[in-house]
C-alpha cells in the first residue's frame, strides 16, 4: 500500500475546499440565476437549498471522506462493494462530462484577458464572441474545426492543472491554494470597489437586492437554487470526500463544512455586487432598465462584460483583465480539485504511481476536451452541461444520500462526525439524509425528466442530445462500471486508519 500525503495544515484544507466550492459557477452562474430568477428574492430559496441539501451534504462527503480514509472510490468500496461503483461514476463523470468543458471556460478568460489588453472586441462584442472568437457552427450537429486561439488557451490550462496536480497535495495543491485564494479576495475586492463608483451602479445594486416575490411560487427557481447549491458547492463530484480523505484525525468537520458553504455562498453574494454595479451601469449608459441588458450566462461574462469594459470611463483594459483574471484564478482552483477527486480515486485502487497517473489523465483530459473547441463547442458545453448538472449531479447526490443513510447507515457516520468535531449534529441530520435531501433530489430529477420529454432542451437536435447528453452520462455510468470490476487488495478495504476511535463509536 502507498503511504498517503495530508494536508500542511488545517488552513490548507480550508482554502482548497473553499478554492474547489469557489469557481466560474460563483461568478457568471450565480449573478445570471440571481438576474434571471427575480433578482433578491432568489436568495430566498438559495438560502434554503444551502440549509436543507447543502450543508447536511458537505458534511456527508467530509465525514465519509475522514471515516474511511480514501477517495470516493476507497470509500464507498470499504461500506460495500456492492455499492462502490456510485463512488466511481462521481470522479468519472465530473472529469469526463465538467472537467472537459471546464477547461474550456477557463482558457475562453484567458483570451479575454489577453483581448483586454487592447479591447479587441471592438464595437460589437456579441459579433466578436460568436463569429470571430468561437467562429460558432450554425447548428449542434456540425462540429466544424477546431479553434486555435481556444486550443491554445485550453493546453496551457491543462498545463497549469498538470503542474499543480501531479505532486502530492500538500506541495500541489494546498501550495496553489495558498496563493490562489487571498489574490482572488484582493481581485474581488477590487472588483466591487470599482464597480461602486460607476455611474448607475446604485440601480444595478437596488435590482439586485429588490425581491421580485412573484418568482418564489415558481418551482422553477427553486429548482434553479438547488442545482446551484450542488454545483457551486461541487458536492457529488467525489472531490469533497477525496479532500477530506487527507484531513488528520482529529478535526472539526462539521465546522469546516459550515465555514466552507459560508464562505462561499458569501462569495457569490458579494461578486454579485461587482456584476450588478456593472449592469447598473450598462443601463444608464444605454438607457435601458436593468432587466433589459443581458439575455443568457455566457453572455452576461462574454459579452455584456466586454461591452462594458469598453464603455468604462477610464482604465477600461486593467478592468478587463482583473475581472477575466478573478475568472481564471477562480475556474483553476475548482479544476485541480477535479483532478484529484478522479486521479485519487485511480491511485487509491490501482497503486499506480501518482505522477504517471496524473500525467496520463491531463494528456487524456486535454485531448477529450478538444471537443468543446470546435467550432460547435460551444453548443456541446451546453448540452453536456445541462444533463451532467440537471441529472448526473442530483442523481449522484440522492443516491449517495440513500446508501450512506440506509446502508452504511446515517448515525454511524454521524457518530464519527460528532466524536472527531467539536461541533455536534443531532438526529435532525440523519432525517435529511435519509429521506428528505433525497425526495428533494428525485423530485427535482423527475420533473425535469418530464420537462425534457415535452420538449427536447432549447430546441437542440435530438441527434446530439442523445450522444451528448443521454450517452455521456451512460457512457461514465460503464467506464465506472470499468473501473469497479477488478478486485481490491484485501489489505486496503480492511484497513482502518481510524479503527481504535471507530471501536469505541461502534
Ligand atoms: N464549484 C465550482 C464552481 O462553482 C465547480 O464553479
Amino acid at each position: 500500500m502507498q503511504k498517503r500525503a495530508s494536508w500542511g495544515s488545517q488552513m490548507g484544507f480550508i482554502l482548497a475546499a473553499i478554492g474547489s466550492a469557489i469557481g466560474l459557477g460563483n461568478i457568471w452562474r450565480f449573478s445570471y440565476m440571481t438576474y434571471k430568477n427575480g433578482g433578491g428574492a432568489f436568495l430566498i430559496p438559495y438560502l434554503v437549498a444551502l440549509l436543507i441539501v447543502g450543508f447536511p451534504l458537505l458534511i456527508l462527503e467530509y465525514g465519509l471522506g475522514h471515516k474511511k480514509h480514501g477517495a470516493s472510490s476507497l470509500a464507498f468500496a470499504k461500506i460495500s462493494r456492492k455499492i462502490e461503483w456510485l463512488g466511481w461514476w462521481m470522479p468519472t463523470f465530473a472529469y469526463f462530462g465538467i472537467m472537459l468543458f471546464y477547461t474550456v471556460i477557463i482558457g475562453w478568460c484567458v483570451n479575454f484577458m489577453i483581448y483586454s489588453i487592447n479591447l479587441s472586441w471592438g464595437a460589437d462584442p456579441e459579433a466578436f464572441f460568436i463569429k470571430n472568437f468561437l467562429q460558432l457552427s450554425s447548428s449542434s450537429t456540425q462540429i466544424g474545426s477546431l479553434v486555435l486561439p481556444i486550443v491554445f488557451s485550453l493546453a496551457f490550462v491543462w498545463l497549469v492543472c498538470w503542474f499543480i496536480c501531479f505532486r502530492e497535495v500538500n506541495h500541489g495543491i494546498e501550495k496553489a491554494c495558498i496563493i490562489f485564494m487571498p489574490l482572488l479576495f484582493v481581485l474581488t475586492m477590487v472588483l466591487i470597489g470599482w464597480g461602486f463608483t460607476l455611474p448607475g451602479a446604485l440601480e444595478g445594486i437596488k435590482w439586485y437586492l429588490k425581491p421580485d416575490f412573484s418568482k418564489i411560487m415558481n418551482w422553477e427557481v427553486w429548482m434553479a437554487a438547488f442545482g446551484q447549491i450542488f454545483f457551486t458547492l461541487t458536492l457529488s463530484f467525489g472531490v469533497m470526500i477525496a479532500y477530506a480523505s487527507y484531513l488528520p484525525k482529529k478535526t472539526d468537520i462539521v465546522r469546516n463544512a459550515y465555514l466552507t458553504g459560508i464562505i462561499n455562498c458569501f462569495y457569490s453574494f458579494i461578486m454579485g455586487f461587482a456584476v450588478f454595479s456593472v449592469l447598473g451601469y450598462m443601463a444608464n449608459q444605454a438607457g435601458v432598465p436593468v432587466s433589459e441588458v443581458v439575455k443568457s450566462g455566457v453572455a452576461l461574462a462574454f459579452i455584456v462584460f466586454p461591452k462594458a469594459i469598453s464603455q468604462l470611463p477610464a482604465f477600461n483594459n486593467i478592468f478587463g483583465i482583473l475581472f477575466f483574471g478573478t475568472l481564471v484564478i477562480a475556474g483553476l482552483s475548482s479544476a485541480i480539485s477535479l483532478v484529484e477527486a478522479f486521479s485519487r480515486a485511480l491511485t487509491d485502487k490501482f497503486d499506480w504511481n501518482r505522477k504517471t497517473t496524473v500525467h496520463v489523465l491531463c494528456v487524456l483530459g486535454f485531448l477529450g476536451s478538444l471537443l468543446f473547441a470546435t467550432q460547435g463547442g460551444l453548443y456541446f458545453i451546453d448540452i453536456v452541461d445541462h444533463f451532467i448538472n440537471y441529472y448526473g449531479l442530483v442523481l449522484a447526490g440522492a443516491l449517495e444520500c440513500l446508501l450512506i443513510g440506509w446502508v452504511l447507515k446515517a448515525h454511524v457516520l454521524r457518530n464519527h462526525i460528532n466524536a472527531v468535531s467539536g461541533s455536534h449534529l443531532n438526529k435532525l441530520w440523519d432525517y435529511l439524509i435519509k429521506f428528505v435531501v433525497p425526495a428533494i433530489l428525485i423530485i427535482t430529477l423527475l420533473i425535469n425528466l418530464v420537462k425534457e420529454i415535452s420538449a427536447p432542451y432549447e430546441g437542440y437536435s435530438i441527434v446530439a442530445i442523445l450522444i451528448l447528453g443521454v450517452l455521456w452520462l451512460v457512457g461514465t455510468a460503464l467506464l465506472a462500471l470499468i473501473f469497479t470490476i477488478p478486485k481490491w487488495e484485501k489489505a486496503k478495504l480492511e484497513y482502518n486508519h481510524f479503527a481504535e476511535e471507530d471501536k469505541l463509536l461502534v
